[in-house]
C-alpha cells in the first residue's frame, strides 16, 4: 500500500468493495422507484428495455466511473485534473458531480425518513385494523407533517454522518458487509411469502410479459434515466468507490456483478410487491405511493402483516442508508483529497451543509412556502400545472440533468480524452475480461453519447 493508499483509505478485499458499490446502487431506487415505474409503464416491454439501458449505458460508464477512480486513486475533482491538463473544462464533469451529491442526498434523506417513519407506524400498530381508505390517507399526512419530516431528516444524516466518519474500511466497508447480506435475506424472506399469494402468476406476468398498452416514447427515456440513477452513475459515486480499489483487481468483471446484482434487487423487489397488489385487487400503476400506501393496505390485511410490514420497512431504510453513504462520500472526499481536510471535518462539514439543504425539501410537503408556493412560483418555468415544490425540483434538476450530463462527460472524457495507453491499461489491469475493451470503447464512444442526447433532446422537449 502506498501512502496516499494509507492515508486516504482502501477496502479491504474485493468482496468489500463490491458489497459497498452493491450497496450504493441498490437503494430507494430498486425498492420504491423502479416498481412504481415499472407500474405506469405498463410493465415487460418496459423492464425489458431498462435491462438493455443497463447492458448498453449503464455498465460501460460504471466501469469508466471505477477505471478513473481506480487509476488516479482520487475523487472525481482530482481525478479529472489528473488527466486533463492544466485548466480544461473538464474538471467542471468532476465539480458537477460533488455539487450533485449535495443536491441529491438532501431529498435522499427525507424519503429515507418516510421509510423508517413506516417502520414505527408498522411497529406501533398503525395500520392494524384500518381500512385501505383509512391507511391510503396516512401518507397525506405523513408528507404534510413539518416537524415529523425534519426530524427522521435529521435522524437519517446523523446516522449516515456516523458511518462516513468511521472511514472507508471501518465505515462504509463495514455497514455494507452487514447490511447488505440482510437485504438479501430480508428480500427473500419476503419472496417467499409472495410466491405462495394467488397474485403472484398475474404479477410474473406482469413483470416478464411482453405487454406494449402503456409504453410511450417517453418510457423509453424514462428507462435510460433511471440506469443511471440506480446504478450510482453520473456523478463520481462508483469513481469514487474505484479510488480505493487496488490495481489488482479485475473492474470488468466486478462492473458486471454490481450491476447484475442491482438489476436482481430491482426484479425481486417488483416480485415481492406485484404480487400484493394483485391479491389486494389494487392498481400496479398506483404512481409513488405504491410502497407507501398501497404496501402497509396489502399487510394490514394479512396475518402476521405488522411484523412483515415492519420488515419491509427496514429493508427500504437499509438499502438507502448504504446509498446515502456513497452519496456523502463523494462530498466528503472532495475536501479530504483536494483540501487537505480531515475525515472528521470533512464530514461533519459537508453533511451538515446536506442537513440544512435537505430542510426546504423536508418542509416541502407542509408549507406554503417551500410546497404550493414554490411549486406556483416554477409553474412560469415549467408550464401552468406543472410547477414543481423544492422537492421534486431538486430530484428533478438531479435525475433529469445533473446525473445524465455528469455521465455522458464521463462516457466522452473515457473514450475520447484518455490517452490511449492509460485507458487500456486502465481497463485491462487485473482483468479476466480484457477482451471485451473495444467492446466498451464503441458503446462509451457512439451509444452512450446518442442514447443520453436523446434523454436531453426529449428532456427540453425538442424529440
Ligand atoms: N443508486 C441509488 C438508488 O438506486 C441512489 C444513489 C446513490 C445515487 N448514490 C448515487 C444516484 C449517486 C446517483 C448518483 O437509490
Amino acid at each position: 500500500m502506498n501512502q496516499t493508499a494509507a492515508s486516504r483509505g482502501e477496502w479491504n478485499s474485493r468482496m468489500g468493495f463490491i458489497l459497498a458499490a452493491a450497496g450504493s446502487a441498490v437503494g430507494l431506487g430498486n425498492v420504491w422507484k423502479f416498481p412504481y415505474i415499472t407500474g405506469e409503464n405498463g410493465g415487460g416491454l418496459f423492464v425489458l428495455i431498462y435491462l438493455v439501458c443497463i447492458a448498453l449505458v449503464g455498465l460501460p460508464i460504471l466501469i469508466a466511473e471505477i477505471m478513473l477512480g481506480r487509476s488516479t486513486q482520487k475523487s472525481p475533482v482530482g481525478a479529472f485534473r489528473a488527466l486533463s491538463k492544466k485548466g480544461s473544462p473538464w474538471v467542471s464533469v468532476g465539480w458537477l458531480g460533488v455539487l450533485a451529491a449535495f443536491v441529491i442526498l438532501s431529498f435522499y434523506s427525507v424519503v429515507a425518513g418516510w421509510a423508517m417513519h413506516y417502520i414505527y407506524l408498522s411497529i406501533s400498530g398503525a395500520f392494524d385494523g384500518q381500512s385501505a381508505e383509512q391507511i391510503g390517507k396516512v401518507f397525506g399526512a405523513v408528507y404534510s407533517d413539518t416537524g415529523l419530516n425534519l426530524g427522521w431528516h435529521v435522524g437519517f444524516m446523523i446516522i449516515t454522518m456516523g458511518i462516513v466518519l468511521g472511514g472507508v474500511k471501518g465505515g462504509v466497508e463495514r455497514a455494507s458487509r452487514i447490511l447488505m447480506p440482510l437485504l438479501m435475506v430480508m428480500m427473500i424472506g419476503l419472496l417467499v411469502k409472495a410466491i405462495t399469494m394467488e397474485g403472484f402468476g398475474p404479477a410474473a406476468d406482469f413483470v416478464f410479459g411482453l405487454h406494449t398498452d402503456k409504453l410511450t416514447s417517453a418510457s423509453v427515456l424514462e428507462a435510460l434515466g433511471h440506469s443511471f440513477f440506480t446504478l450510482s452513475l453520473g456523478m463520481g459515486a462508483m469513481l469514487t468507490y474505484g479510488s480505493y480499489l487496488s490495481r489488482q483487481e479485475d473492474i470488468v468483471a466486478s462492473g458486471i456483478i454490481i450491476s447484475i446484482f442491482d438489476t436482481g434487487i430491482a426484479l425481486l423487489a417488483c416480485l415481492v410487491l406485484f404480487p400484493i397488489t394483485f391479491s389486494y385487487g389494487m392498481e400496479p400503476s398506483a404512481g409513488p405511493g405504491l410502497v407507501f400506501a398501497s404496501i402497509p393496505i396489502a399487510f394490514s390485511q394479512m396475518p402476521g402483516g405488522q411484523v412483515l410490514s415492519a420488515v419491509f420497512f427496514m429493508l427500504l431504510t437499509f438499502a438507502a442508508l448504504t446509498s446515502a453513504i456513497s452519496l456523502l462520500e463523494v462530498a466528503a472526499a472532495y475536501f479530504i483529497d483536494e483540501r487537505g481536510w480531515s475525515r472528521s471535518k470533512a464530514t461533519l462539514t459537508t453533511g451538515g451543509i446536506i442537513l440544512a439543504l435537505g430542510v426546504p425539501s423536508a418542509l416541502s410537503g407542509g408549507t406554503e412556502m417551500f410546497g404550493s408556493g414554490f411549486a406556483s412560483a416554477t409553474a412560469s418555468v415549467f408550464g401552468e400545472g406543472h410547477g414543481k415544490n423544492w422537492f421534486d425540483l431538486f430530484d428533478y434538476l438531479a435525475s433529469n440533468w445533473m446525473l445524465p450530463l455528469g455521465g455522458m462527460g464521463i462516457a466522452l472524457f473515457t473514450a475520447w480524452r484518455v490517452s490511449d495507453r492509460a485507458r487500456e491499461q486502465g481497463f485491462k489491469a487485473g482483468s479476466s475480461l480484457s477482451g471485451m475493451f473495444w467492446g466498451w470503447i464503441f458503446l462509451l464512444r457512439y451509444i452512450v453519447p446518442v442514447a443520453v442526447g436523446a434523454v436531453f433532446l426529449h428532456a427540453i422537449g425538442l424529440i
